[in-house]
């Protein structure tokens, strides 16, 4: 078997024509929907990234019947699930942090669910607390085990009220996906409202669901008594576009992220411009996407502070901050949602960038990582010439922004960790990377 590395000859801007597809963090929630349905749901425009192979696993092993339409198009039939088998589902441990989200659709379909032990980037602790709290507030019994979660529903679930600590994407949509069959209405405070979060209800609306989006965070939600499949053509990827944007920065380039959608990257967007990056929309309805460039002259530094949406997705930090290296003074990152998000950046002051890391909150917004001692702020001091290094990838969003950095280089880096981790979000990077002039080579 090959080795998992890419092997980078950097200098090169990269120059071309990408395209993105539907966003890995709505279609792997859209496929769990699949499984709230009476009848056969089809979702188009999916990527061929790992974390789809995880989840079609998942279902499969649950007896939804997976397969492609003419189009290559992922048709779910969940009739049949009538099972769920443990060893199957258990091959999927630490893989994602999808199968979470599986707990609501499996009570209401078998009254009983079996959650294998949560994998998924090692960029915070993750709990799962919130998760668990509200599947006892609609009446599930958790157990928690070694192996994993061991859930019943003695009875069908009832709708709650319940507020959650902090707007999380993945608890928000716990509670949609188990109150849109549960008894009676449910109401949601402090809900994430991120774009993908608004495009699954588009998604459960669709298949029958009652939901209203409220001003100020609040979502509610209708229980019925049955839902049916849907036909949806997921929002593109925001996260992998927004990569490839700060890709054309780093290393000088130019490249049209065919796909990308302005509405869904305003602030990022707007980060860009302020970098001194230049960018064009172009919203024909086929073709369309968003051109990223880098205009010549200096890149300016910034203040920027990840947040919960409408504000500066987390997402987006690791590829800005190798742009940020490139940025002339000082730019200063304080990452409030995950609280040990900048661990990559070790890599990138082997490949000589100057980076240092503080616990204090350095900005405005005091976070829940600034008193207890988390390395969540950076001072990045520019600009800084990069050359090449031998990087092993953390995870799957700092990974990129590594590939990135070697991109951008001097000299030939040796990335390792690519399979494993990039291409669980990244469509055919490697071919992608060709379209745009990249110098790589699989050894
Ligand atoms: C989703 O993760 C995304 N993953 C992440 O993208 C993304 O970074 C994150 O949302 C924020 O936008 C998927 O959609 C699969 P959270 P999720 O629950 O849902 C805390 C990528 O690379 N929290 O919004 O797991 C948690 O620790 C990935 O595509 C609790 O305290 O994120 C974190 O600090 C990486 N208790 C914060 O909330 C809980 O029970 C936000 O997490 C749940 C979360």
């Amino acid at each position: 078997m090959s080795e998992d590395v890419l092997v980078v000859h950097g200098g090169t801007p990269l120059r071309g024509e990408i395209q993105v597809r539907g966003a890995k963090n709505l279609v792997s929630k859209a496929m769990v929907a699949a499984v709230l349905g009476e009848t056969a749901s089809t979702l188009y425009d999916v990527p061929a990234i790992r974390d789809v192979e995880i989840v079609t696993g998942l279902l499969e092993a649950h007896g939804v019947r997976v397969g492609t339409g003419p189009e290559g198009e992922l048709v779910m039939d969940p009739a049949n699930v009538t099972r769920a088998a443990v060893d199957e589902i258990n091959v999927h441990a630490g893989s994602s942090r999808i199968p979470i989200l599986l707990c609501g659709p499996l009570l209401h379909r078998l009254g009983h669910a079996f959650i294998p032990d949560l994998g998924g980037c090692k960029i915070g602790d993750r709990p799962i607390d919130f998760h668990i709290q509200a599947l006892r507030e609609f009446g599930a019994v958790v157990d928690k085990r070694p192996d994993g979660l061991h859930l019943s529903a003695p009875q069908r679930l009832r709708g709650i009220k319940y507020e959650l600590d902090y707007p999380s994407v993945g608890s928000t949509e716990q509670v949609l996906l188990t109150a849109v069959l549960a008894d009676g209405v449910t109401e949601l405070r402090n809900a994430a409202v991120e774009p993908e979060i608004v495009d699954l209800i588009c998604v459960l609306q669709k298949m029958g669901a009652i939901i209203k989006v409220h001003t100020d965070r609040v979502i509610e939600i209708q229980g019925v008594e049955k839902l049916s499949g849907y036909s949806h053509r997921p929002i593109p990827d925001r996260i992998e576009a927004a990569s490839w944007g700060a890709a054309a920065l780093a290393t000088h380039g130019e490249i049209f992220v065919r796909g990308a959608r302005q509405a869904d990257m305003m602030t990022f967007l707007n980060v860009y411009r302020s970098v001194g990056g230049a960018f064009s929309v172009d919203d024909s309805p086929i073709g369309g996407g968003i051109r990223f460039w880098h205009p010549g002259g200096e890149l300016q530094p910034v203040a920027l502070e990840t947040d919960v949406h409408p504000g500066l997705m987390t997402d987006w930090q690791q590829p800005l901050v190798v742009a940020l290296t490139q940025a002339r003074g000082l730019s200063i990152v304080h990452e409030t949602v995950y609280e040990r998000r900048f661990g990559y950046t070790t890599e990138l002051r082997q490949m000589g960038a100057n980076i240092q890391l503080y616990s204090e909150c350095l900005g405005g917004t005091p976070c829940r990582w600034g008193r207890r001692n988390f390395l969540h702020s950076a001072v990045i001091a520019g600009p800084s010439k990069l050359h090449a290094a031998d990087l092993q990838i953390p995870d799957l969003r700092a990974g990129f922004s590594h590939l990135i950095a070697a991109l951008a280089a001097e000299g030939t880096s040796r990335v390792y960790g690519v399979d494993r981790y990039i291409s669980r979000g990244y469509e055919d990077f490697d071919g992608k990377l060709g379209a745009l002039g990249a110098r790589t080579e699989r050894p």
